[in-house]
């Protein structure tokens, strides 16, 4: 199968990459760049010169931020084209018209590199749904804000203190808004919740991020045997659901307490399976390369085409869900 890849930074290098090492029967034939980038004779700064390519069967999303991402993923799906992306702000935002411009145009909407980075949460979910309603989901979602919590709490220091070194150590954006005040995580809940639940999940939901944690929280957290984590939850019952972002107290002997900077951890509940936890890299080129990479050999070999056809009748009730943060 011969793919584009709109965006060639760190997801969209780390994609070429692993195809070009490690899997047969793909092909990179084109890459959207910005004009002043195009260094490699595949490279174009024309979306209409790929989708002009009828050759191109797929196309792989990385460019980040709502537009002109949401065009070009409609473009795609409209034309028959299977889309894969990484991309959570846009899926968290029209999540609804691309299921539905894929149920329409017949062509497959994967989104697994949206949330968890190489974690294979997405499609755990779509499997569970075979069987079970899933009833609830809870994760750790976000690797910047685990790191600060994580060494606000090793080092006892307070928040700008630790920001400011994730900043000079590049794991935090030098604008670091979307991750601490919950948005990156808003966009992840927003995504689980439609594929967990079956539903175009409500946009806005409560959320809050860790600016204002301090050390002072954290200690006395600590006192009474628990630690603070930022997370993405959901829960359905009674044809209700509810989501949200929040600090939560955890146990500190819990998996979640115990779950290193970079890392994300998310656990999905149903009636038969129980609780199944899935853990590793929540970010990086090469572990979200590979979570688009398995997407994309999905959709070649046929062997999962996920179709969004979001027809549960369940109401949003947020009274379902309440804070644990104290
Ligand atoms: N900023 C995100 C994080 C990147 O820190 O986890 C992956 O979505």
């Amino acid at each position: 199968m011969k793919i584009a890849i709109l965006g060639y930074g760190t997801v969209g290098r780390g994609v070429d990459q692993i195809i070009a090492e490690r899997v047969d029967g793909v092909e990179v034939t084109r890459i959207l760049e910005l004009p002043d980038r195009l260094s490699d004779p595949r490279m174009t700064a024309s979306y209409d010169e790929i989708l002009a390519d009828e050759e191109v069967e797929l196309v792989v999303e990385c460019m980040g931020g709502v537009e002109p991402a949401r065009t070009y993923i409609m473009a795609a799906l409209e034309s028959g084209r299977h889309v894969v992306t990484s991309n959570k702000a846009v899926v968290a935002a029209h999540f609804a018209d691309f299921a539905a411009a894929s149920v329409a145009s017949g062509a497959g909407l994967f989104v697994e590199a949206a949330v968890g980075g190489g974690v294979p949460w997405i499609a755990s979910v779509e499997k569970v749904r075979r069987i079970d309603d899933v009833s609830s989901f809870s994760g750790i979602m976000n690797g910047t804000t685990n790191y600060i919590v994580d060494a606000m709490r090793r080092q006892g220091a307070d928040f700008a203190e630790v920001l400011a070194e994730a900043q000079r150590l590049g794991y935090a954006e030098r604008d670091p808004s979307a991750d601490i005040d919950g948005i990156d995580v808003l966009n992840k809940t927003i995504i689980s919740a439609s594929v967990a639940f079956g539903v175009a999940c409500e946009r806005d939901l409560p959320a809050s991020g860790i600016r204002n944690l301090t050390k002072a929280d954290l200690d006395l957290f600590a006192a009474r045997g628990r630690t603070v984590k930022l997370l993405g939850r959901g829960v359905s019952e009674g044809g209700r659901y509810a989501a949200a972002v929040e600090p939560v107290a955890v146990a500190a002997d819990s998996l979640e307490a115990n779950v290193p900077g970079n890392f994300n951890l998310i656990t999905a509940v149903g009636a038969t399976v129980g609780e199944l936890k899935f853990y590793g890299q929540g970010a990086g080129s090469l572990p979200t390369g590979n979570a688009i990479v398995q997407d994309v050999l999905d959709c070649v070999s046929g062997t999962r085409r996920p179709v969004y056809d979001f027809t549960s009748q369940l109401a949003y009730d947020p009274t379902l869900l309440r804070a644990d943060y104290v």
